[in-house]
């Protein structure tokens, strides 16, 4: 199934959905549960230093005999640079645990955490390691108006993502970091973007989703799930929605989300505006509130 991709503002395409690697996966080897999700159709892999998986990671990308092009592969920045060591030198050592040349994208993890006193230095060394071709597009995660704002004052290359927490129970907060992203030309990539049907179950938005779920099955002459309709509203905001399982039926309803109907700008709006009324932040501390 091809799949359906944002372009970034530096010209290169991300697919709209990635499998991650963190999470339930933090720690774990991932060599099964990512090579099923390549099996369903994912080519967006979201992978981190700190999750301390990369080299796994790198087994099943390797294990599906796929040629490296067919992959988009993100890693992170997670951890202050040891010392003496570059940014470029912090992503080789990346790059060798995941058996790979270069990565697809390649964040500042956690720039309020381990970047509070040198976030300019170390966008210059991400801007260094695309250049080397370490890196095909640089970003930034967890970051707020106070971040992108210290790192546009230095950048010569604008980050192309900032993967946040993203989910409808996260506009009234969070609703303007979403428009300075969009502001800057920099995409949203969302992750715990489902928490609205799990974590943060039975708030206002179910009753709506519900009904959506009706609708849009109408819509697809087939049964549409919650998870799909969620995930209709994170294409339908342009943002990359990074989700995982260890669960094939999940894996691929997510990978169909893309071949179902749109829902119409009311719909998005009627999310929206609910998901406004209600505030639930699962990574407390990462993001300014
Ligand atoms: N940049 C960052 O700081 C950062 C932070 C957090 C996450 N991430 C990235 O984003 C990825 C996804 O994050 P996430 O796990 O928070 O995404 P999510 O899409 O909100 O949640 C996925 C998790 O929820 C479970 N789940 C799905 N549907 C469920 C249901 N109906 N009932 C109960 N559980 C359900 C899945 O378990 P099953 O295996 O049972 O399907 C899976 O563990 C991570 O792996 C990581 O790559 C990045």
């Amino acid at each position: 199934m091809s799949q359906l991709t944002f372009t970034l503002n530096d010209g290169n395409k991300i697919p709209f959905l990635a499998f991650g690697t963190g999470t339930s996966h933090f720690k774990q080897d991932v060599t099964e549960p990512a090579s099923l999700a390549i099996e369903k159709g994912f080519t967006h892999l979201d992978c981190a230093q700190v999750y301390q998986n990369e080299d796994t990671l790198g087994a099943a990308i390797k294990a599906s005999g796929k040629p490296r092009e067919s992959f988009f592969v993100t890693t992170k920045l997670s951890s202050a640079l040891e010392p003496g060591d570059t940014v470029s030198d912090a992503l080789r050592k990346s790059l060798t645990r995941l058996g790979l040349d270069h990565v697809d994208l390649y964040l500042i993890h956690g720039p309020r955490v381990s970047f509070k006193d040198n976030l300019k230095e170390t966008w210059k060394g991400m801007e260094e390691a695309k250049r080397a071709g370490l890196a095909k597009s640089i970003g930034i995660s967890n970051s707020g108006a106070p971040e992108i704002e210290e790192i546009l004052s230095v950048a010569e290359i604008v980050p192309a993502v900032n993967q946040i927490e993203f989910h409808p129970y996260f506009l009234s907060v969070h609703g303007t970091t979403y428009e300075l992203n969009k502001k800057h030309g920099i995409l949203t990539a969302a992750y715990s973007g489902l928490a609205p049907l799990h974590k943060a179950k039975g708030g206002p938005l179910s009753p709506i989703i519900d009904q959506l779920v009706e609708t849009l099955s109408k819509r697809a002459g087939k049964p549409v799930s919650p998870a799909q309709v969620l995930g209709k509203w994170h294409q339908a905001k342009g943002n990359v929605l990074v989700s995982t399982s260890s669960k094939a039926e999940r894996l691929e309803e997510y990978i169909a989300i893309p071949t179902l109907p749109d829902l119409t700008e009311a719909e998005v709006k009627l999310i929206d505006d609910i998901g406004r009324t209600h505030f639930f932040h699962l990574y407390v501390g990462i993001l300014p509130v």
